[in-house]
């Protein structure tokens, strides 16, 4: 096939992955739910030990250089950052956006930041990122994890690749197996290969991008609510635009940028208008900014501070992060994040644990 052809190729598979997906993505499994209603699923236990196990031998897999050094996250697995930060609640909130962490307008809290990548050890090629925030301090009842600390988890693309517990299982599994392919190939999950295609992306510096948290979560008592999170750079805030010159270049952008003026951004809450159109489970489908804008509800500011030592750099990599560490007024909806609760808890005791057993021990 010449160069030509090929390129033919390649778009019209790229078109019928695009047309066929959209089916790939139909749910039923919110058909007759009202807003904010959950509906979970009997083999939910199941799929989280399978889970659970699978992650350990990808991540062991990819550790076996080093059995003994400290295992990287199975995802967003490089650090590229991590910060001290303020999160301050936006004066002037509405009664129905008054709630949890967000219940007392003007008030701010000390909170810490990582950004990732998923995947990439070289910041120059095509990854997903992440931004993951702990607000400490806040008030109400936790559902996990340590008291009075709220943590946000968030990617650079608005919908996940996986729209529930099962495919999300079957990619990890596939990817145990070194059989991908396999996976992506199911025309029941061309969805993901297009979500995976179009959210994979070269950047310049992580400062710049908006981050979502994909899927909802509660915002107050109210049973009916369910919203969606997402962090983007303030209006006025100019980014620095990193060189792709190094394989950390993205780090060198980051602290550019912060070297002689804070950075801001806007923290944001969706509200669930349509249960069906806007699913609660279903973490592949984007939940529509013309049915239901972003509203702002909280600015994070990171101050210029040196984030880059050895000693610095080893806390970030022992920083755990859970979506399900979390004041009751935000609790985490949807199966995806059902199955986090378990996971993240294990697999951060796992990852950070000193490693002094033989591989076969650790099966
Ligand atoms: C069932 C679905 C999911 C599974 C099995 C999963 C699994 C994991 C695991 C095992 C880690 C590493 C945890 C650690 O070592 O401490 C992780 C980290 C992460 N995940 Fe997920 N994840 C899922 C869904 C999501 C979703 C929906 C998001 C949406 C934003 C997300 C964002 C992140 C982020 C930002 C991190 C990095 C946390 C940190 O900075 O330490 N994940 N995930």
């Amino acid at each position: 096939m010449d160069i030509h052809t090929d390129r033919i190729f390649r778009n019209t598979l790229f078109v019928i992955l695009l047309s066929a997906a959209s089916t790939g993505c139909s749910d039923p499994r919110s058909e007759g739910l009202s807003l904010g209603e959950e509906r979970s699923t009997s083999n939910e236990a199941k799929i989280t030990e399978q889970m659970i196990a699978a992650i350990k031998e990808v991540s062991l897999a990819r550790n076996d250089a080093d059995l003994r050094g400290p295992i990287k996250r199975f995802n967003q697995s490089k650090s590229l950052g991590c910060f001290d930060a303020k999160f301050s609640v936006n004066k002037d909130l509405s009664s129905k956006l008054r709630h949890g962490v967000f219940e007392e307008p003007s008030s701010t809290y000390p909170a810490r930041i990582r950004f990732a990548n998923a995947t990439k050890f070289d910041d120059r090629e095509k990854d997903f990122r992440g931004m993951s925030i702990s607000v400490f301090d806040v008030q109400g009842d936790t559902l996990w994890g340590n008291a009075g600390q709220q943590d946000f988890l968030l990617n650079s693309h608005p919908v996940l690749f996986a729209k529930d517990g099962s495919d999300f299982l079957e990619f990890i599994q596939a990817s145990r197996d070194k059989k991908l392919w396999q996976y992506f190939i199911r025309p029941s999950h061309f969805y993901s290969l297009r979500i995976a295609m179009q959210g994979r992306e070269k950047i310049s510096n992580p400062f710049a991008l908006q981050y979502w948290s994909t899927t909802p979560f509660r915002h107050g008592p109210d049973q009916s609510t369910a919203v969606k999170y997402s962090v983007k750079a303030c209006a006025n805030t100019k980014a620095y635009s990193g060189k792709a010159d190094s394989t950390d270049f993205l780090t060198y952008a980051m602290a550019k940028q912060l070297s002689d003026k804070p950075v801001c951004f806007d923290f944001m809450l969706q509200f669930q208008t349509d249960p069906q159109g806007m699913p609660v489970e279903n973490a592949a489908k984007r939940w529509k900014e013309d049915q239901s804008p972003f509203v702002p509800v909280a600015k994070i500011s990171i101050d210029p501070q040196q984030f880059n030592t050895p000693e610095q750099k080893a806390r970030c990599e022992e920083m755990r992060f859970n979506p399900w560490q979390s004041l009751a007024a935000h609790k985490p909806l949807g199966e995806i994040n059902r199955l986090r609760k378990a996971i993240y808890s294990e697999i951060g005791t796992f990852r950070v644990r000193p490693r002094t057993e033989t591989p076969s021990d650790q099966q």
